[in-house]
């Protein structure tokens, strides 16, 4: 069985509250008192080190931490998890993409079946599609090596393939892969203007193949196709990542060319199953298997390790601790890679599609804070944007650094800079600057106006942040980070008691669209809309 624990209610929660009421939790002093604090809080595995010690805690509060996941039973719920049990209640599935990076000859089971079978089918079905067009044994209509591949799809059937695509382009193969994810036209358009037909493949990529955007984007695509070519040319140029066969197939597919997946991959966790064949594209299928290697090896260690030496419990509980405790909104992703830079979007579908909930498992409402919100951007980039207020505004904003040691392309003096940076803002963030430093600082302020400025130039620091430090970026690697975030959303859902695989919020604002839209072709408002909508309706249709 799930849990369902509120987790104001435990004995865990009280202390904390007790704790956070009566300690300050500076990081100058926390770090002074322990010279140790680096050792004691960073945990080193194959290819990362962890390092959670620049974070507002002391012993006691990450002891009370650890009990809080117990009296939340997250112990049993990971074995819920873990073992297909259907904890997606409100949808009746089982949660199993860590099924699908799972190697081993084990038993997975989902209602009394096995899944490895069709795991591993599709997994060399991508194998051997990418082998084939790689080697130009699949050749276009015209007999032409495809040399662009289109990806088709929204959500979790874009943002993680465009993240992980974007993130190893080191790695990437002769194709160009590119991604079409809005209703808008222009996004099409755009991609397709350079592209052409006869050496172009489209992937369409959606669960449930009847997301409006994607589908309106694939009909468009087939349009487009069919101004040079036929009919029976389409199945050499579209292929489809689904679970609705018969859907696809009504879209004019061949059989031959639908990569399955099945209702227990939620989307926004998909890009380990035949989502990824955007990925396998890119990068070839040994380097995509890299990627599922590598977040195996993550399930492995959030599955046996302690709480104690447990990087995604860690995680999860040093969130919530910030987020119920001390109120911050919004949690900071800086990852120093220009690679990278689509990881905070990736991460803010994954985290608040999962955790940006109201109602408990028990069908009540929450009276505590749930997911924050997630933003950031690549470092440097991000300190020149929005650090400022991070440094000195009256938000607290804890941040996640994200780093890697080596660098893809030796390109002399810029990776010691890059990691310089990366170091100092999370320095800076941790200890800032007293007005006594300030004041003494005679370099950074002349003497002469120091009264005026010093106010404006101190830096109140105790901004709490993590580090992860990769040796390289790479494709297993890669896969060790996203598989670390995966977990540490499955954390938090499980102490916040809300059904975190579930994601009926993106649901009223798409009936409402289908009802604006059939007016709108209509040039007729029939239904009783609000006058704001109205207005803009008509405005609409005056100008378009
Ligand atoms: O935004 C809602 C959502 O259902 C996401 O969870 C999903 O990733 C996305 O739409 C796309 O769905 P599909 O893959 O079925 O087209």
């Amino acid at each position: 069985m799930f849990p369902k624990v509120n987790p104001t209610q435990t004995q865990s929660w009280q202390f904390l509250n007790e704790i956070f009421a009566e300690k300050d939790f500076d990081l100058r002093s926390l770090f002074h008192e322990n010279p140790n604090r680096f050792k004691d809080f960073s945990i080193e595995k194959e290819h990362f080190i962890f390092d959670y010690s620049k974070g507002l805690f002391d012993e006691e509060v990450l002891e009370l931490l650890f009990s809080l996941a117990e009296e939340c039973q997250l112990k049993a719920a990971m074995e819920a998890y873990f073992s297909g049990e259907k904890i997606n209640e409100t949808e009746n599935r089982a949660v199993l993409h860590t099924a699908l990076r799972d190697f081993s000859d084990e038993e997975i089971l989902v209602d009394g079946e096995n899944v490895q079978p069709k795991i591993k089918h599709v997994r060399q079905q991508m194998k051997e599609f990418t082998h084939k067009i790689l080697s130009g044994e699949h050749l276009g209509y015209k007999g032409k090596p495809i040399t662009d591949v289109v990806n088709i799809g929204i959500g979790g059937s874009d943002l993680g393939p465009a993240m992980v695509c974007k993130a190893l382009a080191y790695y990437k193969t002769p194709l160009d892969v590119h991604f079409v994810s809005n209703v808008d036209g222009n996004h099409l358009a755009e991609v397709l203007k350079d592209l052409n037909p006869e050496t172009t493949l489209f992937i369409i990529a959606s669960k449930t193949f009847t997301t409006q955007e994607t589908m309106t984007n694939a009909y468009s695509a087939k349009e487009w196709f069919l101004k040079s070519a036929n009919e029976y040319d389409v199945e050499k140029h579209f292929v489809a990542l689904s679970t609705n066969i018969s859907a696809v197939c009504d879209f004019g597919i061949s059989k031959d060319h639908i990569f399955e997946f099945w209702d227990w991959v939620g989307g926004r966790f998909s890009l380990w199953s035949a989502i990824g064949l955007s990925i396998s594209l890119a990068i070839g299928y040994e380097n995509f298997e890299q990627l599922l290697h590598g977040a195996n090896e993550i399930d492995h260690h959030f599955q046996n390790s302690d709480f104690q030496q447990n990087i995604p419990v860690i995680m999860g509980l040093l969130g919530i601790w910030y987020r119920n405790f001390f109120a911050a909104t919004s949690y900071n992703i800086a990852p120093y890679s220009q690679y990278l830079e689509k990881f905070p979007a990736y991460l803010q579908q994954c985290d608040m599609e999962s955790n940006g909930k109201s109602v408990d498992r028990n069908g009540d409402f929450v009276d505590y804070e749930t997911g924050a919100i997630i933003w950031g951007a690549a470092g440097t980039n991000g300190q020149h944007a929005f650090f400022q207020l991070i440094h000195q505004g009256t938000e607290l904003v804890p941040v996640d650094f994200i780093a890697f040691a080596k660098s893809c392309h030796t390109v002399s003096g810029h990776q010691e800079k890059l990691m310089a940076n990366c170091l100092s803002q999370a320095q800076a963030l941790a200890f800032g600057k007293t007005l006594k430093e300030v004041e003494t600082d005679k370099e950074a302020t002349p003497q002469t106006k120091v009264k005026n400025l010093s106010p404006y130039k101190v830096f109140q620091g105790n901004t709490p942040s993590i580090s992860l430090i990769f040796d390289e970026l790479n494709p297993h690697t890669l896969g060790q980070l996203i598989a670390l975030y995966e977990h540490k959303i499955f954390v938090q859902g499980v102490i916040w008691n809300v059904f975190s695989f579930d994601q009926f919020g993106v649901e009223l604002g798409k009936k409402i669209a289908n009802k604006i839209l059939s007016e709108i072709e209509n040039q007729e408002i029939v239904s009783l809309h609000d006058s704001s909508t109205v207005g803009l309706m008509n405005f609409f249709n005056r100008n378009h």
